[in-house]
């Protein structure tokens, strides 16, 4: 199976924990792509559960499938959050961003009693840093908030808009109104959790990619087929 054909087994597994009536939280990228395609084939989910969305892009969607969403402050929690991720470690610490929605992400998934985290298998490593780290930061000093980060052993990227048509000019604005860094470190990130507190006290930083303890249930899409598990 190729990798999307993972992501999307995977996708279809997490549906079958959304029943009817629940307040779900929805990530971001392809792999909720297709896990928002899986619970709009079941009528009675579809049209039951209302749906905090960690993204401009993902909102579209749910509203495209038939799925009813909120203002994440309409909730007081959340019964599920089914996101995707960029990378999951052997400890289920993981990294997310790579779309840039992880701000909204992580209130997604705080928020949540059954936060559900869905991959193929190539997300999945021993230890987190072969993806660059994305960090949310201010718009004000990208410079200066990218040398305090560089200063922990990383190569610090402005991300710019891609889809602009003077690529390379335009930083890519998150759906929050701020700037990510993407930040490749040098060496493998053995303790993420500690990374994650220096990198919360630096300033300019709104929120790290890092997502500590942060996994209920792990589901992985695989060329043998989708695998589940309790973090
Ligand atoms: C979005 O900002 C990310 O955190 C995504 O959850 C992550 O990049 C996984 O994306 P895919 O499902 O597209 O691989």
């Amino acid at each position: 199976m190729n990798q999307d054909a993972n992501k999307q087994a995977a996708a279809k597994e997490a549906a079958a924990y959304v029943t009817e009536g629940m307040a779900v939280g929805l990530g971001s990228g392809s792999t909720v792509f297709h896990l928002i395609e899986e619970l709009a084939k079941n009528d009675a989910v579809r049209t039951t559960i209302r749906a905090a969305a960690s993204s401009e892009e993902t909102a579209e969607w749910a509203a495209a499938a038939g799925i009813a969403t909120a203002p994440f402050d309409d909730f007081d929690e959340l019964d599920i959050s089914i996101d995707g991720a960029d990378e999951v470690d052997a400890a289920y610490q993981m990294t997310k961003g790579g779309g840039g929605a992880l701000l909204r992400e992580k209130f997604v998934n705080d928020a949540a009693k059954h936060r559900i985290t869905i991959i193929d298998e190539t997300k999945r490593v021993s230890e987190l840093g072969a993806y660059p780290l994305p960090i949310e930061i201010v718009p004000y000093a990208p410079k200066y908030t990218a040398a305090q980060i560089e200063a922990l052993g990383s190569t610090a990227r402005l991300r710019y808009n891609d889809t602009d048509v003077d690529s390379g000019s335009v930083p890519y604005v998150t759906d929050n109104g701020n700037y990510i860094l993407d930040c490749a470190f040098t060496e493998p990130i053995k303790d993420p959790a500690k990374l994650d507190e220096k990198l919360q006290q630096t300033l300019g930083v709104v929120e790290t990619g890092l997502f500590i303890n942060r996994i209920d249930t792990l589901i992985i899409g695989t060329s043998a087929g989708v695998q589940t598990e309790t973090a």
